[in-house]
């Protein structure tokens, strides 16, 4: 094949890929973008300007803006990681976990979540890492809760109900993590 020849199928390719594999690239590119923002950053996951002061309002802010629970406890996918903020809370298995650790379902209901504790248990359970059932909690929950520098525990017993308040009132999601 003499040089011109070659040219012209280079340039040929370099055509069909600027018509075809560089938009393919782009659009997937911007679409899957689009979905990590969408999921990542959802519009929730912002704080608000100022933190509110009391009540479920606080809760929230503390869950999401300050606890950061839900990058343990939300369902991730497993082929991208992304949490699912459809699932609020719902847990993860040891596959999609923080670390490989199993994080529970933390929404309210009854079967797969913690819709049986209190809202005592629960700020218990954040200040001290004392269950209900008599155990203690463990892992990265251990650590979050007794902090290297400051953890849960440290955080004010008004803060920690309306952790708990704010717990109560996310959806309740059936999602049983084993
Ligand atoms: C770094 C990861 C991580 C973060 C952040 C985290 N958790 Fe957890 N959480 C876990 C793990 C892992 C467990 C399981 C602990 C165990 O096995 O004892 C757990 C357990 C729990 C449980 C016990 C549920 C049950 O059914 O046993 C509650 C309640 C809980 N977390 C609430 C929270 C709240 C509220 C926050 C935010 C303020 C939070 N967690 C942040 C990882 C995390």
């Amino acid at each position: 094949m003499n040089l011109l020849n070659r040219l012209k199928i280079q340039h040929k390719l370099a055509l069909l890929c600027s018509a075809f594999l560089l938009p393919i690239g782009i659009l997937t590119y911007l679409f899957i973008g689009q979905t990590e923002k969408d999921v990542t950053f959802a519009a929730k996951e912002t704080p608000p300007a100022a933190a509110p002061v009391s009540g479920v309002a606080r809760g929230e802010y503390l869950v999401r803006a300050v606890g950061h629970c839900g990058e343990c406890h939300t369902p991730r996918s497993a082929m991208t990681m992304a949490v699912d903020n459809n699932r609020f809370l719902a847990g993860n298995p040891k596959k999609t976990g923080p670390e490989g650790q199993l994080s529970p379902n933390i929404t309210p209901d009854k079967d797969t979540g913690i819709g049986s504790w209190t809202e005592d248990q629960i700020v218990t359970y954040l200040g001290t890492g004392n269950r209900p059932d008599g155990d203690v909690a463990g892992g990265l929950m251990g650590e979050s809760i007794q902090g290297t520098l400051a953890g849960y525990k440290d955080m004010t017993k008004a803060d920690l109900q309306a952790i708990a308040k704010y717990l109560k009132v996310i959806p309740a999601v059936k999602n049983k993590i084993e």
